[in-house]
C-alpha cells in the first residue's frame, strides 16, 4: 500500500490546462484571473465582497488590521491553526483563549458568559472546525445583545453551511477568512481570501493588499498613466493611503482557484461520503467515536475521532507510530494554542479549558481527501481497529 497521508490535493488536466494558459497571457498577477476567483467565490458564498489574498495567514492578518485596534480584547478557540491566533496578535491585541464544546468549536455559551463578565471584549474568532460552521442563530443572538465583532474562520469549511447560512456569507459576522493551501478542500498552492458584506471593510482591505496604495478610477487611468488629485498628468503618480503588504496573490494561482472551485461540489460529495463511511465502521466500537454525529452540511475537511487511551494499553503516539509503520498518516488537528512556548512565556497556558485538554487527549484526524479510494479507506479502517483491539 502507498503510503495515505491524512490530507492532500485533487489536481487534474483542467486545472493544468488553466495554469498553463495563463502563463502564455499578459497577466501573471493583479489581473483578470484574480478578478474571476474573487467573483467566483462570492457567487459561491454570497457575501458582497471578496478579496484574494496570498494566504489564509494573510487574509486574518488584514481582517484583524480592519476590524481590531492595539489593547482590544478578543476571544478566540485553542483548537485552531496558530494563525488563528497569530492575526490577533498581529493587530496589537490580546486573544483570550475560551474552552472548545464537545464539537471542537468554541464554546458560544462560554463566549457570552465572558461578555456578561466582560464588557471589553471588542471581537470573537471562531473557527469552523473540520468544516462544521459555528452555530449561526448563536451568533446572530450575540451580535444581537452585545457589542462585538464576529470574525468566522472559514478555513475548513468552504461549502459548508449551518441553518441554511453559507459559511463565508458573513450572515452573521464582519468577516470571513478562507484558506486554500493544499491541504484544504480546493487549493491554489498558497492563497486565502477574505470576504465581507461591508464596502468599508473591503475597501480598507484592498488598500491593506497592495501597501496602502490608492487605486482608485480618478487616479489610474490605465497601467501606466496616471494623474494627481489637482488633474496633473503625472506618469509615475500614486499614493500611499496606509501602511500595507504585498499580500497579492497571482493570476497563476487564480486560474487554479477557479477550476478547483467548480470542482468542490464532487469534492464536497466525496468528503461527506468518506466521512459516512468512517461513521458507520466505528458504530460497533465504543472505544472509537467520531467527534460528532452525522451532518451533512460540514464541509469534512477533517475527520477526527477519539480514542479511550486510557482504557488501551498503548499510547497516542504509540497508535500514530503504529499507523506510520503501515504507510497510514494520522495528525492532531490541534496542540492547544494557548499552550504554545510562545503564548505561555506571555501568561498563557493555565486557562481553565476542560474540554479542550481532554480532547487533546484523545482525538486525531483520519485520511480525508477527494483521491482517498474506497480500498484504502478500508484499509485504513481495518488497520486502526486491528491495533485498536490488539491494545485492549
Ligand atoms: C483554521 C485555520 N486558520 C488559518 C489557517 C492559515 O491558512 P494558511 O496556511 O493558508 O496561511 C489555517 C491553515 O492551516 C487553518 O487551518
Amino acid at each position: 500500500m502507498n503510503f495515505i497521508p491524512y490530507g492532500r490535493q485533487h489536481i487534474d488536466r483542467n486545472d493544468i490546462d488553466a495554469v498553463v494558459g495563463v502563463l502564455n497571457t499578459e497577466y501573471l498577477t493583479t489581473g483578470p484571473m484574480v478578478t474571476a476567483f474573487e467573483e467566483a467565490i462570492e457567487a459561491y458564498c454570497g457575501a458582497r465582497y471578496v478579496i484574494a489574498v496570498s494566504s489564509g495567514t494573510a487574509a486574518l492578518h488584514l481582517a484583524s488590521l480592519a476590524l481590531l485596534k492595539s489593547g482590544d480584547k478578543v476571544l478566540t478557540t485553542p483548537n485552531s491553526f496558530l494563525a488563528t491566533a497569530n492575526a490577533i496578535v498581529y493587530a496589537g491585541a490580546t486573544p483570550v483563549f475560551v474552552d472548545i464544546a464537545s464539537d471542537g468549536n468554541i464554546d458560544l455559551d462560554l463566549c457570552e458568559q465572558y461578555l456578561q463578565e466582560h464588557d471589553d471584549i471588542k471581537a470573537i474568532y471562531g473557527v469552523h472546525f473540520s468544516g462544521n460552521p459555528l452555530h449561526q442563530a448563536k451568533l446572530q443572538s450575540l451580535r444581537e445583545r452585545y457589542d462585538i465583532v464576529i470574525l468566522e474562520d472559514c478555513a475548513h469549511s468552504i461549502g459548508a453551511s449551518n441553518g441554511g447560512i453559507t459559511a463565508g456569507s458573513c450572515t452573521n459576522s464582519e468577516c470571513s477568512v478562507f484558506s486554500f493551501h493544499p491541504v484544504k478542500h480546493l487549493t491554489t498552492g498558497e492563497g486565502g481570501a477574505v470576504t465581507t458584506n461591508s464596502e468599508e471593510l473591503y475597501q480598507k482591505l484592498l488598500l491593506l493588499r497592495n501597501h496602502g496604495i490608492q487605486r482608485d478610477g480618478a487616479l489610474w487611468v490605465n497601467r501606466t498613466m496616471a494623474y494627481d488629485r489637482k488633474g496633473n498628468s503625472n506618469p509615475w503618480y500614486y499614493e500611499m493611503q496606509e501602511l500595507g503588504f504585498n499580500y497579492r496573490i497571482t493570476d497563476i494561482q487564480c486560474a487554479l482557484g477557479v477550476t478547483q472551485l467548480q470542482k468542490l461540489p464532487l469534492f464536497l460529495k466525496k468528503r461527506r461520503h468518506i466521512a459516512q463511511v468512517y461513521d458507520t465502521a466505528f458504530k460497533e466500537t465504543p472505544l472509537i467515536v467520531p467527534l460528532y454525529d452525522f451532518c451533512e452540511d460540514s464541509a469534512y475537511h477533517l475527520y477526527v475521532v477519539t480514542i479511550a487511551f486510557s482504557k488501551l494499553r498503548i499510547t497516542k503516539a504509540e497508535l500514530f507510530l503504529k499507523m506510520r509503520e503501515k504507510n497510514i498518516g494520522l495528525q492532531l488537528h490541534y496542540i492547544p494554542i494557548n499552550k504554545q512556548p510562545y503564548y505561555t512565556q506571555r501568561g498563557y497556558g493555565n486557562e481553565d479549558t476542560p474540554v479542550m485538554d481532554a480532547y487533546y487527549a484523545t482525538a486525531l484526524s483520519l485520511p480525508i481527501y477527494y483521491d482517498l479510494s474506497h480500498h484504502e479507506q478500508s484499509y485504513v479502517i481495518e488497520t486502526l481497529l486491528a491495533i485498536v483491539n490488539e491494545n485492549s
